[in-house]
This record gives C-alpha cells, structure tokens and sequence, in this order.
C-alpha cells in the first residue's frame, strides 16, 4: 500500500493508471476505522482495479471544538488495518495541505432543503464542510466510484445533491450500515463510550427497530411520539431529534402515503458522545 501525506504525490501516482482507463474506487474517511469502514473498502476492491482510502480528521465539518478534538485518532493501527484489507493507496493529509488558504475558505452550495432538518439544523455549518472536504477529495483522487455509507444517510444525500449539481464524473455508490451484534450501529465515536454507556447504546437501534415493526399500523405522529418517549425514559440519553422522513426529500411525513420512501432517523447523546443511527422502515 502507497502512504501518501501531500496532493502532488497522490496525482502524480494516480495519473498513470488514469491515463490507463483504469478504474479507481474511493473510500474518504475520518479514521478510527472500524467494520463499517472496511465493508467499503471491499465493495471498492471488488468493483474497481484500484482503491483509495483517504483519512482525514476534517475540521471544516465539526461545529464543537471538544468533539474536534476529542474525535479518536488512531492512524498507525488504520494504515496496518488497510494493508491488510488490501487498500492500495493512503492519502493522509494534513489540516495546511488540504486548507493552505486558512479554514475559512469553503464551498458555499445551496442544498435547498436538504440540509434545514437534521444534521443540518442541529449542527450549523456542518454540510458545508463536508461538501467541501468531499469536493476537494474528489477533485484529487478522480475517482470512478466514491463509497459512502447509508450510516449517515443525509450526507450520503447531500453528496449525491453536489455530484449532480457541479457535473463531477463520479458514480456514489451507497452501502448498508454495519452493527455490531447487538444491533448499535458502528462509528468511530463509539470508542469514546465507557462501559456503562456502551451497554446502554444498543437501545437505539432496539427502538428503532420496534418503530420500524409498528410502522403503518399506527399513525406517523403517534409512532414519533411512542419512540420519542422510548428514547427519554433512558435518562442517560438526551435527544436531539428522532424523524420521520423522506429518503429523497429527508423532509419529515405525517403520513403513510409514500410508505416505501419512508425513514426514521435520529440523533442522540450519550455522555458528551453524539450518536447518530437510521432505518429503512418498508425496506
Ligand atoms: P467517517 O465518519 O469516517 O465515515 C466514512 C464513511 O464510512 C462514510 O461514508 C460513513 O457513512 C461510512 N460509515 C461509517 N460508519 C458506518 C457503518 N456502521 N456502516 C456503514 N458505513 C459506515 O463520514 C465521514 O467520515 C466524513 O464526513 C467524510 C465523508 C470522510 C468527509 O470528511
């Protein structure tokens, strides 16, 4: 595997098989790589001739300092794992290489609606970060197909939102969220929990998972508030939202009437960790 830290070494390796027509799969990541990360990078492996893993702690996207700073970096156990998976090339970059103009400097896109509800409202800039990061990456990497996880739905949306809206040659190609046995969703954010809050995690995706049972048989707004209060009799959980809304639109539904589109997605603290999780309800 090719480590990489600068965008010049990058290119100038990735060109030849570009000028080859060799097709390139890319994964971008924050790190801190887990299971769900790794299911990309197969699916990468097994669509394209070569994969591209990039690793960057963004800070563009995070709209708190302490999450910034306390998000778990684990870069020497990262590149063994990706040696192993098989990735080809690395690109870890530092915060100067992909920001030499100072943090500021950012996409300004209009998403519409897209990012007013969710992670749009309750982490302000949030999106515009993101896009830009994922913008710059693609700009770097040209890959054929970029992999996303459906983990965070509404990025998946936003970044499909941006390709079409500025033309850039890439098939988003959107992959199952990975759960640990119990059904918690992994993040890279879950390192962070202790033991005690770890035990109590999985009772999101069982919510979740009885909201999606119920769902059709019981009016949108009941079901919200039934999972609502699920979620608030678990004292350690502070709710920021639980939705339910449309997989195109990500606006929320009141009710059944386009069943196959509908979603339930949410966001949760536990501690001063923020997780997120969503499922497909007639899926
Ligand atoms: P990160 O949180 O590291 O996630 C990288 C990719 O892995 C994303 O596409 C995410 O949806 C996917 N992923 C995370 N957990 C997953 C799971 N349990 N199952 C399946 N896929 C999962 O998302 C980001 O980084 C950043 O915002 C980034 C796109 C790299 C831009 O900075």
């Amino acid at each position: 595997m090719e480590e990489f830290s600068t965008i010049t070494e990058t290119r100038n390796y990735l060109s030849e098989f570009l000028a080859n027509g060799k097709s390139i799969g890319f994964v971008p990541t924050m790190g801190a790589l887990h299971a769900g990360h790794l299911s990309l990078i197969s699916r990468s492996k097994s669509e394209n001739d070569l994969t591209v893993c990039s690793i960057f702690v963004n800070p563009t996207q995070f709209n708190n300092k302490e999450d910034l700073q306390n998000y778990p970096r684990t870069m020497a156990r990262d590149a063994v794992v990706l040696r192993e998976a098989g990735c080809d090339l690395l690109f870890a970059p530092s915060a100067t290489e992909m920001y030499p103009e100072g943090e500021s400097a950012g996409l300004a896109l209009d998403f519409g609606k897209l990012d007013k509800v969710m992670e749009g409202k309750f982490r302000p800039g949030h999106f515009s970060g993101v896009a830009t990061i994922v913008d710059k990456l693609l700009a770097i990497v040209k890959p054929t197909r970029a992999y996303f996880g459906k983990k965070d739905f509404q990025q998946l949306t936003i970044i499909r939102h941006m390709v079409k809206t500025l033309d850039i040659p890439v098939e988003i190609v959107a992959s199952e969220i990975v759960r640990e046995p119990d059904g918690l969703a992994m993040s890279s954010r879950n390192m962070r929990l202790t033991i005690a809050e770890r035990n109590i995690a999985p009772k999101i995706y069982q919510v979740l998972a009885k909201l999606k049972e119920k769902s059709g048989k019981v009016p949108v707004p009941e079901l919200r508030e039934w999972a609502m209060k699920k979620i608030r009799e678990v004292p350690e959980f502070r709710l920021d939202y639980l939705e339910i809304g449309d997989n195109e639109s990500l606006q929320p539904v009141s009710n059944w009437s386009h069943k196959s589109r509908a979603m339930a997605f949410i966001a949760v603290f536990l501690g001063d960790v923020r997780l997120i999780d969503n499922i497909e309800l007639f899926l």
